[in-house]
């Protein structure tokens, strides 16, 4: 039993981030780029951020569009010092400014550990934990310049990272993704405390199990699928408008006096299902 038939379609309110600057890294694809559609559904401008797919990043900017705000795609690897303070500096240049962070680009290099590489190690981190650190500083500079516009929101700036189930439940034959997403953990919580002082939230989305190309195994045939469903109370395999649902919520005013948070969007994932008939 798994439908995604029961996503709740177009439900944002189309006002909700009118007239805000919203940056979306890896939004050529799956979470990213159902988030990229989700924050300009909401009013929002947005930069599309990808790193190869130059293609598939236009037509996120195409269907952005098409909901009359501005859209524009930027390549720029965020593990790059220069590429990111190049893409941030170019936002600015030509949207303002940015009032929102979704810092979401992230990939897997699986093995077992004693297999694993150092250069798959190192890649997993280098993307998934230093992108975020890169993008969240270069993000948070140009929030403490501007500061709050009322008219525009009651903080100077959102900062999302996109985190995972992983930042908590162990995960073999994943160490690296794993140790990324715990490291998302702590990063965004110290950085919450740090910038609140000055208006800025900084919170997390943990998915569960989406339906995106990074995790296809795990739900392209009936029995991984099941195995799968085996993980998740709530019985359907995660859709990426789930996930964009919920960082619209959390960058908008709804949320305000939320600062410091995770919020898992995994259909009870992370509620230890092996322990429903046992334990
Ligand atoms: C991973 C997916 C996995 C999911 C649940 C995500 O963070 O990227 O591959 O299916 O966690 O285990």
């Amino acid at each position: 039993m798994d439908s995604t038939a029961s996503v709740p379609q177009g439900v944002i309110p189309v006002q909700l981030l009118k007239g805000q600057k919203a940056l979306v890294t890896g939004a050529n694809s799956g979470i990213g780029k159902a988030t990229a559609i989700g924050l300009g559904r909401a009013g929002a401008d947005v930069v599309v951020n990808y790193v190869a797919g130059r293609d598939a990043a236009e037509e996120v900017v195409e269907e952005i569009t098409s909901f009359g705000v501005r859209a524009a795609a930027y390549e720029a690897d965020v593990s790059q010092e220069d590429q990111v303070t190049a893409m941030t500096d170019r936002m600015v240049q030509e949207f303002g400014t940015i009032d929102i962070l979704v810092a979401n680009a992230g990939l897997q290099r699986d093995a077992r550990f004693t297999e694993m590489t150092l250069e798959q190690w190192q890649k997993v981190l280098d993307v998934n934990l230093t992108g975020q650190f890169l993008c969240a500083r270069e993000a948070a500079k140009e929030f403490r310049r501007r500061g709050v516009v009322p008219e525009v929101s009651s903080s100077a700036g959102k900062i999302i990272c996109m985190s995972s189930v992983h930042q908590l439940i162990p995960w073999s034959g994943h160490v690296n993704y794993a140790s990324s997403k715990g490291g998302v953990q702590m990063m965004m919580a110290t950085l919450a405390q740090e910038l609140a002082p000055y208006k800025i939230r900084v919170n997390a989305v943990a998915p569960g199990a989406i339906r995106t190309p990074i995790n296809r195994s795990a739900w392209e045939t009936p029995e991984a699928r099941e195995d799968l469903l085996r993980l998740i109370p709530y019985k359907r395999i995660g859709d990426p408008q789930d996930i964009s649902h919920a960082v619209v919520a959390l960058a908008s005013d709804l949320m305000d006096y939320v600062v410091g948070t995770t919020l898992y969007v995994d259909g009870g994932m992370t509620l230890f299902p092996g322990f429903a008939t046992g334990g």
